[in-house]
């Protein structure tokens, strides 16, 4: 065992030992990121450890917060903000760096008045109702999807459609044309936001600063050719707002846009995946809402966005010293909200571990986290999620799984390997 390992286990016992309310014999509230197990179902852990404990350490020594009504407090109040540069200089990226050059413009490491201000102008744009119009063009990618996929009743779910269908519908939200939306893709590429994650490589950091330096570059290139000849396109509106009121920088921008560019595509394949993961694992599921779509997908989707959070975790700190939630926290001090905890927590949902679409899709869960960070293109994701899963299954019946995928360990994006299915095409 590592010395942190270590540590952090001295640590969650000195902890059960200072609260009464514990038992005595229950396991340590130890979180075993390090261990591949934990990732392929990390949820019995986070339930045993939410409803014995409150809380949880990470093996790294890190806090947890696992409860609803503690994350929506955290979340809500105002003694814990986002985590700035400090976040990635835990993971060894220094000054100089593309991704460190990157985070000190980007909107999820800003607070206060910088943060609302580079939010105010994008946030208009992301609405339910501004989204809406894109989704009949979601459904109609994801029935061509489909039938491209489909090689005799078989498809690799996950690189030939859920991968693909936020790729095609972020670049018509964006306006851009597909040949440019695949330069940026290509330049981002798979994996960048591991370099968030809970264990970052050299090669995780090397990866990270190219990917990161030629995405900046080429946005910057793209911002040249739309100040040159403008387009109806939200680059082009970010650049007049720009130019009109002197509000955002010339690398506020490009990082802005590389935000929502980044933000919608990795996140969003990984819960369409899953909802046909669950689709799979639950036939009676499938075909209640091939029953109804109209009446269901919005259940479908908000229960696979609730079951499988396409983020295991989101990074605060402390903005100055308190105690909370039975743990004193000192100022700056990180503290990680694992996502799988809360929007499993029995208070909120009756029997939290079953996948049932009939539950209300009102009660919204914390995958899309909560507060001035509240995510941006929670309208589009949605969308996506629920016209995805309604294609999936008016094109496919008697969906199988051929074997049980794997989930990657240690990374923050929550994915599949591979999911190839088998299916009766109809
Ligand atoms: C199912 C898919 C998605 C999931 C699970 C997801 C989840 C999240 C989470 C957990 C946060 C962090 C909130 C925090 O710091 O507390 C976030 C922020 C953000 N997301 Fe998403 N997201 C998804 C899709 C999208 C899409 C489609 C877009 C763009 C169209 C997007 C753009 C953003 C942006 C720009 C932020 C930063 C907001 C801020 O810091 O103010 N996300 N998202």
């Amino acid at each position: 065992m590592s010395n942190e390992a270590a540590d952090s286990l001295m640590a969650a016992n000195s902890l059960m030992a200072a609260n009464p309310l514990m038992a005595a014999d229950s396991p340590p509230a130890v979180i075993p990121l390090e261990e591949d197990a934990f990732w392929q179902d990390p949820y019995p852990i986070l339930s045993r450890i939410r409803d014995q404990h409150r809380t949880g350490t990470t093996d790294a020594g890190l806090k947890a917060i696992l409860r609803w009504d503690d994350a929506e407090d955290l979340l809500k109040g105002d003694l814990f903000e986002n985590e700035g540069l400090e976040y990635i200089e835990r993971r060894g990226f220094r000054p100089g760096d593309a991704l460190y050059e990157w985070r000190r413009h980007s909107i999820g490491a800003l607070n206060g008045a910088d943060h609302a201000r580079i939010r105010s102008l994008v946030s208009r744009a992301l609405t339910h109702r501004s989204v809406d119009g894109l989704r009949p063009r979601i459904r109609e990618h994801a029935e061509t999807l489909l039938r491209n996929g489909d090689a005799d009743g078989r498809i690799e779910a996950r690189t030939q459609f859920a991968t693909r269908l936020p790729f095609l519908a972020i670049t018509d939200f964006l306006g851009i044309r597909m040949d440019e939306a695949v330069e940026v893709a290509e330049k981002m590429g798979a994996g960048s936001a591991d370099a968030f994650g809970p264990k970052v490589t050299q090669e995780i950091r090397d990866n990270a600063n190219g990917m990161f330096g030629a995405i900046m570059e080429f946005v910057a290139e793209l911002y040249e050719d739309r100040r040159k000849a403008p387009r109806d396109d939200l680059l082009t509106a970010l650049i007049s707002s720009e130019e009109g009121g002197d509000r955002l920088s010339h690398d506020e921008l490009i990082v802005l846009f590389t935000n929502i560019f980044g933000g919608a595509i990795e996140t969003t394949a990984s819960v369409i995946a899953s909802g046909l993961y669950e689709m799979a694992r639950h036939p009676e599921q499938a075909a209640l809402l091939r029953s109804d779509p109209e009446r269901w997908k919005k259940g479908a989707a908000e229960e696979t966005i609730r079951m499988r959070p396409g983020f295991y975790a989101a990074g605060k700190k402390a903005v100055r010293a308190h105690s909370a939630y039975g743990l004193d926290f000192e100022e700056g001090e990180p503290i990680s909200l694992l996502i799988g905890g809360p929007n499993r927590d029995p208070s909120r949902w009756r029997d939290p571990d079953r996948f049932d679409i009939q539950r209300d899709p009102r009660i919204w869960s914390m995958t899309f986290s909560m507060g001035e960070h509240f995510c941006l293109g929670q309208a589009l994701a949605r969308c996506e999620v629920q016209e995805a899963m309604v294609a999936f299954v008016l094109h496919c019946d008697e969906i199988e799984l051929e074997g049980e995928p794997r989930w990657l360990p240690h990374v923050m994006v929550n994915r599949l390997e591979s999911l190839p299915i088998r299916y009766r095409p109809r």
